[in-house]
């Protein structure tokens, strides 16, 4: 990968040997691309010493295609961490503010405590409006592409982040959920508060302060005001939109309709899913056709690829890198490495999405000519797979069908520093575009 500034801005040095690998200290971000290959050869499962979810136990940090693959499609002898959540929040008081349990964590409790109700959630209540029913909204999504490059179009640059791949899922998730767009700006301030642990948390397990996290609460107590009252006046006057539907569904696992923190439990997950992840995925794509112009040329003199081109981004830039979300309910043997009963799993998504046992000998190479490009581990798989990977998938196509018709050339403008917010998703800070109109 071509050397770029954000590399020597970094507070972390990019490491060379295994000792010098670190994921999670600040400046990490800007180097997990260069630690996957050294710890795919010398220590594919990294042990991280009295970091497990029990007292005395530890986490383990799993780098491998096939090891990730074979703990998220196993949900009984790898269980998530959440139904241990929804074991012990038995008695939580949702109304108590001091509980620091969001809306969601409380909806799965009574909507999906299982994965047979997991299931039926997606199948009954997601999937017709972000899995594969997010077809719907198609001519919505292309206005929205649309309207935002008119924007900018006869400038000649653009920042791609702030004017375009931040905008448009928030504003694409507006009208799925039934939010006015004047209140974008409110919506993104939730949605911020929301991922604030995958952005500022410390650690493998993204670990805020206490106060840190009454902030957090304090702020969302108000996003929960707000869905409550969007409910209300839905029930009153009904439209085309997601918490309409929600008011109205029949949820068959419980043969009775949703109650009110329910349905904010539902949007509250679409939300902290469906806005920063579709984002990044938008702008590391953007700068993988900067760096890779052949590509680029490839694509505007044949469209039929860009799925190939889509699935690539996101394999080789994982929106997503890493999450510590599976248990071990046995003795466990990842890489000859003995991983006892009880551990924590980080399953490093992005690491087993450049695993060259898996993906061939140039892991790190757009190919759009790759078998099987959508197995991929970025959106994971198994009954947990992301939700909203079909209207994700659709956003990222119809922005860029629309951005190739509408452009000839992109590449980088001035004033890039390429450096990402920390965490453990890959988000770039600022991206300036140059761009020709195209003819
Ligand atoms: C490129 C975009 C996206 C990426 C890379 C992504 C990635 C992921 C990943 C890795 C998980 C964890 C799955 C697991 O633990 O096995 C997940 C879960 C989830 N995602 Fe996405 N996601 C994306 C877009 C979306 C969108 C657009 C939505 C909503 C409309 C969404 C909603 C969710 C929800 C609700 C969960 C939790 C589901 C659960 O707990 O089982 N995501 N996503």
């Amino acid at each position: 990968m071509n050397k770029l500034p954000n590399q020597d801005l970094s507070v972390m040095k990019c490491p060379r040997t295994l000792e010098d690998v670190d994921l999670f200290s600040p400046g990490a971000q800007e180097h997990w691309y260069d630690a996957y290959p050294i710890l795919h050869a010398e220590s594919p499962v990294v042990r991280l010493p009295g970091e497990g979810l029990f007292p005395g136990s530890d986490a383990y940090i799993l780098t491998k295609y096939a090891d990730i693959a074979r703990v998220v499609k196993d949900w009984e002898r790898y269980p998530p961490t959440l139904s241990l959540f929804v074991e012990q929040a038995a008695d939580v008081d949702e109304n108590d503010p001091g509980a620091l349990v969001n809306a969601m964590q409380i909806s799965i409790r009574t909507l999906r405590p299982n994965p047979e109700m997991w299931r039926a959630h997606r199948q009954e209540l997601t999937d017709p409006w972000v899995g594969p029913g997010a077809v719907r909204h198609t001519e919505m999504i292309t206005k929205l592409v649309d309207d935002l490059i008119d924007k900018w179009i006869d400038r000649g640059e653009v920042e791609f982040i702030h004017e375009f791949a931040r905008p448009l899922p928030q504003m694409v998730m507006a009208n799925v959920l039934g939010f006015p767009l004047e209140d974008l700006e409110q919506q993104a301030k939730w949605g911020n508060a929301q991922v604030k642990s995958f952005v500022y948390g410390r650690g493998h397990n993204n670990k805020l302060t206490q106060e840190e996290m009454e902030e957090q609460f304090a702020i969302l107590a108000g996003f929960n005001e707000y869905v409550l009252d969007k409910v209300k006046e839905r029930r009153k006057n009904p439209k085309e939109d997601m918490i309409t539907f929600l008011t109205d569904v029949t949820y068959s696992p419980l043969d009775r309709k949703l109650t009110d923190m329910e349905i904010v439990g539902v949007v509250y997950a679409m939300v902290i899913g469906g806005l920063e992840t579709t984002q990044y995925a938008l702008e590391e794509q953007a700068q993988l056709l900067c760096e890779n112009p052949d590509t680029w040329d490839a694509l505007k003199a044949d469209r039929s690829k860009l799925r190939h081109f889509t699935e690539e981004g996101m394999r080789l830039r994982s929106p997503t890198q890493g999450l510590s979300t599976r248990l071990t309910s046995q003795d466990e043997d990842f890489q000859g490495v003995t991983v006892p009963k009880g551990s924590l799993l980080h399953l490093r998504w992005a690491a087993g999405n450049v695993d060259p046992e898996e993906w061939g000998e140039c892991p790190m190479e757009i190919d759009l000519n790759r078998k099987g490009v959508a197995r991929h581990l970025t959106f994971s798989q198994g009954p947990r797979v992301c939700p909203g990977a079909g209207i994700s998938r659709l956003e990222q196509m119809i922005a860029w069908q629309r951005l190739f018709e509408r452009l000839d050339k992109i590449e980088y403008g001035d004033g890039n520093t390429f450096l990402h917010q920390p965490g453990i998703m890959l988000g770039t800070f600022n991206l300036h575009l140059k761009f020709q109109k195209a003819v």
